[in-house]
């Protein structure tokens, strides 16, 4: 059964405030609430090969109802996706079909998508009308808000770029239907990370994911829960829109996952299962440097994971080096998002290497 619920968030940046609206088949109404019931002569979209796939037709049918003409480009799955080609590729489907700065640019998809169609977006005659439809968990309650766009170079992930925001979010749970479980966990690392660095309750919330298989949960509970997630990241974004700062929490965990990602190949570990053994790192490295953490918070969640990668595999010395590659570190310490207790992140510099070497035991103990 349809869940009923459906939420809103306003996201406040300099340049405006755009809504994200979240429920369970609300693509439709969402896009006539934007256009004030009018139709658009054309439209683009930009939109993942597996969601093409599974929800193409509802997608297409959907947008056939709000513009006469649609241009479409599919974007093959995979994060070699967010490449100079691939952005070319979409702004030659642009430019040779009249884009015009009042055709909004439709993005349907995961991260990978949602980073390179913004991008698209953000550099179309300097800046066309962006809709993001994120269908990840993920893409939900974390890359489609907060106007980070970009892709790839070979000198590293994301270094071509753009802070673009988008005019419209619709996070429509219905997508999340036919989400393979891994990527469930990796939108769930995401939300773990908000419930530690600024919502308790969102612990309790994750309960939902406990009782079945994810992709199970109480439609009208994980509505609730987004819109939690994207609320703690619209207001972080809102005192920190270029990242000169406070955004920097919402790396909490991610410093010891960069470096497994780095040492494991991103094949081997998914982002979210790096992040979550990131996280439980911080944690313990938080209470190593004098925070005092009583609960472990993270522990009822520890069943979901399963690794592919095995303890023997790693090196610690390895594992810091990549960490040292942060460009940002100006010493010989390495700063870490930690916290002070639970919900008050701060950045902490820190240099004892036996501190990390223990922090890092607490990740290996569960591979
Ligand atoms: N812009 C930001 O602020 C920000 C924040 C976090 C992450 N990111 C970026 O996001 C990307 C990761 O995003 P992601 O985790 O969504 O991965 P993704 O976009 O690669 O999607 C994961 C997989 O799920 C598939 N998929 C997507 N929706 C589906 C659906 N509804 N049903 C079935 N399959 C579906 C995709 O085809 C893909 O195979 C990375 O490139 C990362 O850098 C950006």
């Amino acid at each position: 059964m349809k869940a009923e619920g459906k939420a809103e968030v306003p996201v406040s940046t300099t340049e405006s405030t755009y809504k994200a609206v979240i429920g369970e088949q609300i693509l439709a109404d969402a896009l006539s609430d934007f256009n004030d019931g009018r139709s658009w002569d054309k439209l683009f979209l930009i939109i993942d090969e597996n969601v093409e796939k599974l929800h193409g037709d509802h997608v297409y049918s959907v947008l056939a109802s709000h513009a006469s003409e649609i241009h479409t480009q599919i974007i093959p799955a995979g994060e070699a996706s967010k490449s100079t080609d691939l952005w070319k590729q979409c702004l030659d489907v642009l430019l040779e079909n009249g884009a015009r700065r009042n055709i909004p640019v439709v993005v349907v998809g995961g991260g990978v998508t949602g980073d390179l169609g913004g991008f698209v977006a953000a550099t179309a005659l300097r800046g066309m009308p962006l809709i993001h439809v994120p269908t990840t968990l993920l893409a939900m309650v974390d890359s489609s808000i907060g106007g980070k766009t970009g892709i790839n170079h070979s000198a590293g992930k994301n270094l071509i770029g753009a802070f673009y925001q988008p005019g419209l979010v619709v996070a429509d749970i219905s997508f999340l239907e036919t989400l393979p479980e891994n990527e469930w966990i990796n939108g769930l690392s995401e939300i773990l990370k908000y419930a530690a660095i600024r919502d308790d309750s969102i612990f309790d919330d994750c309960s939902i994911f406990l009782e079945d298989e994810m992709k199970n949960a109480d439609p009208e509970k994980l509505i609730l829960l987004i819109r939690k997630c994207i609320s703690i990241k619209a207001d972080v974004v809102k005192q920190d829109e270029y990242e000169s700062g406070l955004r920097a929490i919402l790396n909490f965990g991610h410093t010891f996952a960069h470096a497994l990602e780095t040492e494991c190949g991103y094949s081997r570990i998914s982002h979210g299962q790096a992040v979550f053994l990131g996280m439980l790192a911080a944690c313990k490295l938080s209470s190593l440097t004098g925070s005092d953490l009583k609960d472990q918070k993270l522990d009822p969640f520890r069943s979901l994971y399963t690794y592919a990668v095995d303890r023997n595999e790693l090196a610690i010395k390895k594992l810091n080096r990549h960490m040292m590659a942060d460009k940002k570190r100006t010493g010989p310490a390495i700063r870490f998002v930690l916290l002070e207790s639970w919900q008050h992140p701060v950045l902490k510099e820190v240099e004892d290497e036996d501190l990390i070497r223990e922090a890092w035991q607490v990740a290996f103990d569960e591979l």
